[in-house]
């Protein structure tokens, strides 16, 4: 695909998309960083003299104009992370988008409103890509992490304009790629995570890529039981241990080592600092729960990222939102974090839950890539297209 090198910017109107869909609290945005992540876009736009009109969905208000889903609150925090003033249009298109973008100037910056206050950016409808699109020479998408959505802003307008890659979305590319394409081997993925259910395609993948699979949190579970271990009370998904059995038949079949937890924390509820303990796997007691995984299995975790050049994470190991079920969590966190900094590992990380629980483990920073992608990551592990690089490429 082409990058903003490819692209002639000076008194252009260039339609950036850019994932805004930020956490907000009361109106007010309480996590920047995915705002941040798109700063150097919008900066070489404007500094190179080219109009940046940035493109955003927000929530999901399911085609109808939703106050509480407009974007003007997010649009004081990007000028104040900008330095520089952005303007806001009510609408992202028709007259008053129009007039918006009528009234810039060279290096200005705008910011429409919620594409999907539009039915038409989730049905991909070309009539709203066009209306979209009229109001730009150019196409930008920087937005990965909605780049697994076939919309409107993501998808159809890349068919109109001559659509280039913005910074983020060449840096995730490369990240990612970097991870599971041309890995320095061995590669080990960390997938945890409650459920198998809403990981399966994401598993099978990963058997046939990478060299060692370290499964934990509650999806682990449906794999000891499927093994024969006595769970519990604990979360599990009885009725999928076929589809953890032919996981591990697929895995050894392709040479990958799959980890599961060699010991278990156990608790009576489900609620911080409640009595716990740690045990055997074949003396986990019938009315406990297992919380997260113990001393033994996060000495078999460490030793597994020693080995690796690559570690995939997505997903915590035990509940790690709750103390001190984050136990396990943490320790491998920091581990892979320390190794990337002594430069013998890469780490890429990314998925929802996955980015708070190295942010509280406070390995993020070392981690050689943090991607803002929840759904976009899972369905790239997963091995599938994204709509909206598909279209780049196009
Ligand atoms: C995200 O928050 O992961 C992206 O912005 C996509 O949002 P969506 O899941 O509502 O499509």
């Amino acid at each position: 695909f082409k990058t903003l090198n490819d692209a002639e910017l000076s008194g252009k109107r260039v339609l950036v998309r850019v994932d805004l869909n930020v956490p907000m609290k009361d109106g007010k945005v309480t996590d920047t960083t995915r705002i941040e992540r798109v700063l150097p876009t919008i900066r070489e736009i404007s500094e190179a003299g080219g109009k940046v009109i940035l493109l955003a969905h927000f929530g999901r208000p399911k085609g109808k104009v939703v106050a509480e889903m407009s974007l003007a609150p997010v649009a004081g925090p990007v000028a104040d992370l900008l330095g520089k003033p952005v303007a806001f249009a009510a609408d992202c298109t028709g007259d008053v988008a129009k007039a918006a973008v009528d009234a810039m100037a060279d290096g200005d910056v705008l910011l429409l409103e919620n594409t999907r206050f539009y039915a038409g950016e989730e049905k991909n409808d070309p009539e709203f890509a066009k209306a979209l699109a009229a109001n730009g020479d150019l196409y930008v998408n920087d937005a990965f992490s909605a780049a697994h959505r076939a919309h409107g802003s993501t998808e159809g307008i890349a068919k109109l304009l001559p659509a280039f890659a913005g910074r983020t979305m060449q840096a995730e590319l490369e990240a990612l790629g970097s991870a599971l394409s041309t890995p320095e081997r061995p590669v080990l993925a960390v997938v945890g995570g409650a459920k198998v259910s809403s990981k399966i395609d994401l598993l099978e993948n990963l058997v046939s890529k990478v060299d060692i699979l370290v499964i934990g949190g509650g999806m682990a579970n449906t794999f000891l039981a499927a093994k024969g271990v006595n769970v519990g009370k604990s979360l599990c998904e009885h009725d999928l241990a076929d589809t953890a059995i032919r996981i591990m038949a697929a895995a050894e079949k392709a040479n990958c080592e799959i980890v599961l937890p060699a010991d278990a924390v156990v608790a009576w509820e489900f609620a911080a600092n409640t009595k716990n303990e740690t045990v055997a796997l074949d003396a986990i007691p019938a009315d406990a729960m297992m919380l997260d995984v113990g001393a033994a299995s996060i000495d078999v975790v460490k030793a597994k990222i020693d080995e690796a050049k690559t570690l995939v994470w997505n997903g915590p190991l035990g509940a790690f939102e709750i103390e001190p079920f984050d136990k396990a969590t943490v320790a491998a966190a920091q581990h892979a974090a320390a190794r990337t900094k002594e430069g013998k590992l890469k780490t890429v990380a990314g998925g929802g839950d996955t980015v708070a629980a190295l942010n509280h483990a406070k390995a993020s920073e070392d981690f050689s890539y943090i991607s803002t992608a929840g759904g976009a990551f899972l369905e790239w592990l997963e091995g599938k297209a994204l709509p909206g690089v598909v279209a780049l490429e196009a």
